[in-house]
């Protein structure tokens, strides 16, 4: 077909190819046709991309939209027979919600994470869910090969430019995401997209590629998250980030139980010393040959959080398997990364860990020295995240960053605080703190600026060690911890922590291109964050 692009590429289940205009609407075969609807001030309006759809209709889409009592809110999916007019049975009209600007009809620009959460609500309802037999084998284990059939979906969402045309791919491709490892029922359908686009075939194409580079990571991200967590600890977890390395060209080093304690790495070993599945410190490197700048990234792995001699609770644990999130972000944006290659050096650190109780877990009291010499008395064993951390950032100073990012699930204060849809960030400067939220909300990804409150570190005080590894002092946790992070950052180096254990994990129902479970949070961050690096725009002055 003409200026078919990239064809077949997989993530996951769901592959896209890309057609330009020559395969309008009225040419697509599909099983199903996407358009959007624009929240209007007179009712539900077709957005950009429809008019050929509403040309086959006779002209009578907006009828038939308020027939059907749409609206155009945004992600409403409003289903309507083609009976024919059009070579697929059914168009499904999603909601935009209402323009922000004043530009009508064409004119209209959408912002990007719009059109992303449209096109992931209409391929999330067409791909989602039981399905019926036929249409997806039962096959035990859910099988690949008892799923041959693949659901056929176009979009004729807004593409008219490349950003537009960007945003309409990642979502469709993360809202097409299911994770079926366990499954042994049929849920979930393959598909294959279609993006309906004007826009020259190289133009479109790089828009696609992009795409599929930043779905693909928040694939594998989201993958890891969900996988359960006996079967992703610390040594499967290391071997996955081989894999990943090997296939993208990333270097790689993994630092075993014994060079841990070799190197002095007292954090991660404390953490991971009362489980059967001995810690690992993962170092990725992507080199530009053209860099003047190094990032590095450090993500807290800890492949299962049951608090330790600090035992959480059941309800607090159903979880916790999630709280690998931060490293997974690294590792996926890394493999994104040496995709993309923006000139910057980058170095990422997975402290890897499983947080456990036993008879050889380390006890509250305990006083434990992080790589680099600094003393903490653990008085909690549930704020084991700050620990693993401290290593794998004390470690990064023989990188000489100019930025070092951390990224951890690492409070349920964040929680409290910013709800679990808005990542916190702090930083040593509230320029860089300010800049790096930025960086993540222009990627998709919510986050809000925190300071760093001066008062609150003398709860960290420790009668006997450097610092305590929790305060007395309840309020503020997120904050605390962030100061706690702050004893580690090399001399001299730009510093921004992530906090994510909200948005790494959803709980309730799936929206937009967020599926329940894993969500893949801060991935697409981290590689705007490298853009932005590469840039020269971060880590500013
Ligand atoms: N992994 C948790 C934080 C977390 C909580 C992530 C909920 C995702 C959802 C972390 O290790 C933890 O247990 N933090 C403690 C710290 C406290 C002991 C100072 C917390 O937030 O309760
Ligand atoms: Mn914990
Ligand atoms: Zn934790």
């Amino acid at each position: 077909m003409a200026g078919a692009h990239r064809p077949g590429t997989s993530i996951g289940r769901v592959t896209m190819t890309i057609h330009t205009s020559e395969a309008s609407a009225h040419a697509t075969e599909a099983d199903a046709l996407i358009v959007g609807v624009v929240q209007g001030e007179d009712g539900p309006r077709p957005a950009p991309g429809a008019s050929d759809v509403d040309d086959a209709l006779g002209g009578t889409l907006t009828e038939l939209l308020t027939a059907l009592d749409a609206t155009g809110r945004a992600e409403e999916v409003t289903k309507i027979p083609a009976a024919g007019r059009l070579p697929v049975p059914v168009i499904v009209a999603v909601g935009l919600g209402p323009v922000s600007n004043t530009g009508d009809g064409d004119e209209a620009r959408f912002e990007p994470e719009k059109l992303r959460r449209a096109a992931g609500a209409a391929v999330r309802v067409l791909t989602a869910g039981r399905q019926p037999a036929g249409l997806n084998g039962t096959g035990p284990n859910g099988a690949d090969s008892a799923r041959g059939e693949k659901r056929h979906i176009a979009l004729a969402l807004p593409a008219r430019d490349a950003t537009e045309a960007g945003a309409v791919a990642v979502g469709a491709l993360l809202g097409g995401y299911s994770f079926r490892r366990y499954r042994t029922t049929g849920i979930g359908t393959d598909a294959e997209l279609t993006l309906l686009t004007a826009l020259p075939a190289d133009r479109a194409g790089a828009a696609a590629q992009r795409a599929q580079v930043l779905a693909d990571a928040v694939t594998l991200v989201r993958d890891l998250v969900n996988t359960g967590p006996s079967d992703l600890v610390p040594a499967t977890f290391a071997a996955e980030a081989q894999r990943v390395a090997a296939a993208a060209g990333l270097d790689i080093e993994v630092l075993d139980e014994h060079q841990l304690a070799e190197g002095g790495y007292g954090g991660i070993l404390g953490v991971g010393q009362g489980s059967v599945h001995p810690p690992r410190l993962v170092r990725l490197a992507y080199t530009h040959p053209d860099a003047t700048r190094t990032l590095a990234l450090v993500g807290k792995g800890i492949t299962f959080d049951s608090g330790g001699l600090s035992l959480k609770p059941p309800k607090s644990m159903e979880w916790m398997k999630s709280d690998m999130g931060g490293a997974a972000a690294v590792l996926g944006a890394l493999q994104a990364i040496a995709a993309l290659r923006p000139a910057v050096n980058v170095v990422g650190y997975l402290a890897m860990a499983e947080n456990m109780p036993s008879g050889s877990a380390q006890r509250p009291s305990d006083v434990i020295t992080i790589h680099g010499g600094k003393t903490v008395e653990v008085l909690n064993t549930d704020a084991e995240g700050r620990l693993v951390m401290a290593d794998a950032m004390a470690r990064s100073a023989q990188d000489s960053p100019d930025l070092l990012i951390d990224i951890a699930t690492l409070t349920g204060a964040q929680l409290v605080a910013l709800g679990s849809r808005v990542a916190g960030v702090m930083a040593n400067s509230d320029t860089l703190a300010a800049g790096v939220a930025d960086a993540s909300v222009r990627s998709g990804e919510p986050a809000w600026a925190m300071p760093l409150p001066e008062e609150l570190r003398k709860g960290l005080d420790s009668t006997v060690a450097d610092l305590t590894n929790v305060s007395g002092d309840r309020n503020g946790g997120m904050l605390v911890a962030g100061l706690f992070l702050r004893e580690f950052v090399p001399a001299g180096v730009a510093w921004a922590h992530l906090d994510i254990a909200g948005p790494s994990f959803n709980e309730s129902g799936a929206w937009g291109y967020t599926p329940r479970g894993g969500t893949g949070a801060a991935t697409r961050a981290l590689v705007q964050i490298a853009e932005d690096v590469a840039a020269g725009q971060l880590p500013g002055e």
